[in-house]
């Protein structure tokens, strides 16, 4: 049987590949929908949209508006990470607007299980976020009911900031707690803050299965190049290549 090897391009059965999913908050505001779909053209699995209130976190915006207005654009699942105190009062309205998958944060509401029955009861993927500090405790109760855990590595309200490298250990922890407490669904590991091509190693050897990336894609002229450097150009093949 030929030895498993490193190959880049097509992918062959048993590979999984990082996916990417691009923060529109480091996108051109003045022409969302066109980078939108230069994301999509350039790879994005998916679109993730940052919705702040100014109490949770300490900036102020996107809302309902432009998540409906972007959903005219593509069908490519809209990951809406609610940044937002008592999110129970708006899961209906983005899920209602085109949110696929809603993110609320552990310490943001007062009914975590609660937001997460309401949140699949809409029909969407129910996602929770933790803050960096935030213990994986927090949501040991709920794994069996959730879609994807969020971790946050930097502290959330804007993009740009710098990976915090000690939150990692969290993400094999949530690896672990998933297969203790996940009763075998198939929940995404989301790590959402300071990617790049060289974090997104880090963190997808730690068990990631989506990465966000802002800056370090609507910085660059190429989206499509970074991209595929986040998603790692090499990938393994645990098929033989016939
Ligand atoms: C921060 C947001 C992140 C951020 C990611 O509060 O939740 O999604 O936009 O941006 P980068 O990739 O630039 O850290
Ligand atoms: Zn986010």
């Amino acid at each position: 049987m030929p030895r498993a090897n490193l190959i880049s391009g097509p992918l062959v059965r048993g590979a999984v590949v990082l996916k990417v999913a691009p923060s529109i908050l480091s996108a051109d505001f003045s022409r969302l929908g066109g980078e939108v779909e230069a994301v999509i053209q350039g790879g994005a699995d998916w679109i993730h949209i940052d919705v702040m209130d100014g109490q949770f976190v300490p900036n102020l915006t996107m809302g309902l508006p432009v998540v409906k207005s972007l959903r005219k654009v593509t069908n490519r699942p809209f990951d809406v990470h609610l940044m937002v105190m008592d999110p129970e009062r708006y899961l209906q309205m983005f899920r209602d607007a085109g949110g696929d998958r809603l993110t609320v944060h552990a310490e943001a509401t007062k009914h975590l299980h609660r937001c997460i029955q309401q949140t699949r009861a809409l029909g969407a993927a129910a996602s929770v976020a933790l803050n960096p500090s935030s213990p994986l405790s927090l949501i040991e109760h709920v794994v069996s009911d959730l879609d994807q855990i969020t971790i946050m590595t930097v502290n959330p309200g804007f993009g740009g900031q710098e990976f915090i490298a000690s939150v990692v250990p969290k993400i094999k922890q949530a690896r672990d707690l998933i297969e203790a407490n996940g009763k075998g669904r198939p929940i995404e590991v989301l790590i959402d803050g300071g990617i790049n091509a060289e974090t997104a190693r880090v963190v997808e050897k730690a068990g990631a299965t989506v990465v966000v990336a802002g800056n370090a894609v609507f910085s660059q002229p190429d989206y499509g190049r970074v991209i595929s450097a986040i998603k790692g150009q090499q990938r393994r093949i645990d098929a033989p290549v016939r």
